[in-house]
């Protein structure tokens, strides 16, 4: 992405305090700010930076690390107890990975580092105020939920899970692009042939339970060596880097005199050699071998630091990787429980999402959609109506008609839904169900009134799903309809409202038996049972 990205309208005029002991610095960062139209303060150190935030108001502080009297980290410290909205960016000179995790602990929300690219400054400027306002409209959409007091601790944790999620994609980006961890693997084994020119390359990962490596990457090394490899801790070259944690490197002569040992897992290894452990923390998860440099010569000091240099960056990686899926995970699950929770208030929604997204999985089956699309069926089916929890519960649960304003209230929620999700990294297909589950092929849905293909395959098999269920189930002003009659209802509305291939889908399902929709008697002894 680069500084074009962002639209300025929505970074805005912003107050902006830098905080640097070096005046030519403050004085180009002013220069630079002022030229986007910002205000921008200046302060020599902390304690002038604290005095200045105690008397005024500012949208964002970019402070030094290192300064008199009071340093970059204590004043990050006193502004998150002053306010913990306030974003502060982090400049300094070569940040290595452990200084970005501490300042990011301590509350900083990005890095600057020195010296500065402008291009880079401006982005990183605009972008920290956008996600500063969208934090703010959030917190104001939220403010409008009920105050129930589950509703309550949930949107606390979602908030925070959110402002933690945001802080490690801030890591990953600066780290480079977030890949999966085989992608990452791939890459090390790469990056490592070419920056030693060694010919043999193996990444082995350590088995704890039966305490032995296995190489997961490699370049140079057959895949029935891949597969057949298993050396045990202690044993050979990469078994002994695994036992002490420690690098070693081996020159020709010394290899001569030592014979060959064990370094990708075959006996043969032969010439120069260097292998690394791969760490988190004090703990070993594998180790890194590079073997035969072209041209014969020997690997020296600097291929070893080279290789622990990418071993270092690697670990953080899969430590970032791990700590990023399972945030992830669990920010899905508060968004699944602030679902249920809205569906567990109503007895006529009760496990709405639930049942639509099964509905919507057979009918996806039938469509004969892909892995991938079945998936993003699966995660945004169960998301879809998300948005309900930016309108209050008294429209909601309303017995009788709505007003006109209520129900356009009520068509807000996709739209609603798609800014909860904007900054969760879904798939465009999975945003797509989110905001346009209530989209119709005559272009008389909402909110955007897509027409024809507009409407994606996907948010019309949602479409049908959700309106058998609403039919079928007893709402407050209204009996539930028969699956006869909400079968007739969808057909009646068929090439209008929905897709007549997905209607076909339904109804023939339901016909000869690969659908079954549970009778309302089943709906309800599911329901007493999820409530004891
Ligand atoms: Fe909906």
């Amino acid at each position: 992405m680069n500084a074009q990205a962002l639209p300025a309208e929505v970074v805005g005029q912003a107050r902006v305090l830098v905080v640097d002991d070096e005046p030519d610095i403050r004085e180009l960062l002013k220069d630079m700010l002022e030229l986007e139209g910002h205000s921008v303060e200046t302060a020599e150190d902390g304690l002038q930076a604290q005095q200045m935030l105690s008397d005024k108001r500012f949208d964002l502080v970019i402070t030094d690390l290192q300064m008199p009297r009071v340093d970059g980290m204590q004043l990050i410290q006193s502004i998150r107890a002053l306010d913990p909205d306030l974003p502060v960016i982090v400049m300094t000179a070569y940040p290595s990975m452990r200084s970005v995790i501490d300042v990011m602990k301590c509350g900083a929300v990005d890095f600057l580092p020195k010296p500065f690219q402008m291009d880079n400054v401006l982005y990183t400027v605009r972008r920290t105020l956008k996600e500063h306002a969208l934090r703010l409209e959030n917190r104001r959409l939220l403010a409008e939920v009920n105050n129930k007091a589950v509703i309550e601790r949930l949107n606390r944790e979602l908030h925070s899970k959110v402002e933690e999620l945001t802080k490690l994609n801030v890591i990953a980006e600066h780290l480079g692009r977030l890949m999966d961890t085989d992608q990452l693997f791939d890459q090390v084994v790469q990056l490592a042939a070419a920056l030693t020119e060694g010919r043999r390359v193996s990444l082995m990962l350590f088995d704890r339970r039966q305490q032995h490596l296995r190489i997961r990457a490699s370049v140079g090394i057959s895949p029935d060596l891949m597969r057949d490899t298993a050396v045990r801790l202690g044993e050979g070259i990469a078994g002994k880097v695994a036992q002490t944690r420690m690098p070693n490197r081996v020159t020709s002569r010394q290899a001569v005199s030592l014979g060959p040992g064990l370094c990708h897992g075959d006996r043969y290894a032969s010439g120069s050699w260097v292998s690394v452990p791969l760490l988190i923390g004090d703990e070993l998860f594998g180790v890194l071998n590079v073997t035969e440099r072209e041209g014969q010569s020997d690997f020296g000091p600097e291929d070893e630091r080279v290789l622990m240099a990418l071993a270092e960056k690697a670990a953080a990686k899969v430590e970032n990787n791990a700590l990023y899926e399972s945030l992830y995970d669990n920010l899905l699950d508060t968004l699944r429980s602030l679902i249920t929770t809205i569906e567990a208030k109503d007895p006529y929604t009760h496990q709405h999402s639930q049942r639509v997204t099964e509905l919507a999985l057979a009918l996806g089956k039938g469509a004969g959609l892909s892995r991938d699309q079945m998936e993003s069926l699966r995660f945004a089916t169960t998301l879809h109506d998300i948005g309900k929890i930016g309108v209050q519960d008294s429209i909601l649960g309303k017995k009788g008609r709505l007003s006109a304003p209520e129900y356009e209230t009520i068509k807000a929620h996709p739209v609603i839904g798609d800014r909860i999700v904007e900054p969760l990294g879904l798939s465009d297909a999975e945003r797509d169900i989110i905001r346009h589950h209530h989209e119709r092929i005559d272009g008389r849905g909402y909110p955007d009134s897509l027409c024809g293909d507009e409407v994606s395959t996907l948010a019309r098999i949602v479409a049908v799903a959700d309106a058998f269920d609403a039919m079928t189930s007893t709402r407050p002003y209204r009996e539930a309809l028969s699956i006869e009659a909400a079968i007739d209802e969808l057909t009646r509305c068929s090439g209008q409202q929905f897709d007549p291939d997905i209607v076909d889908l339904l109804v023939q399902g339901i016909r000869d038996g690969a659908i079954r929709i549970p009778t309302l008697e089943e709906r309800e002894v599911l329901s007493t049972a999820m409530a004891v």
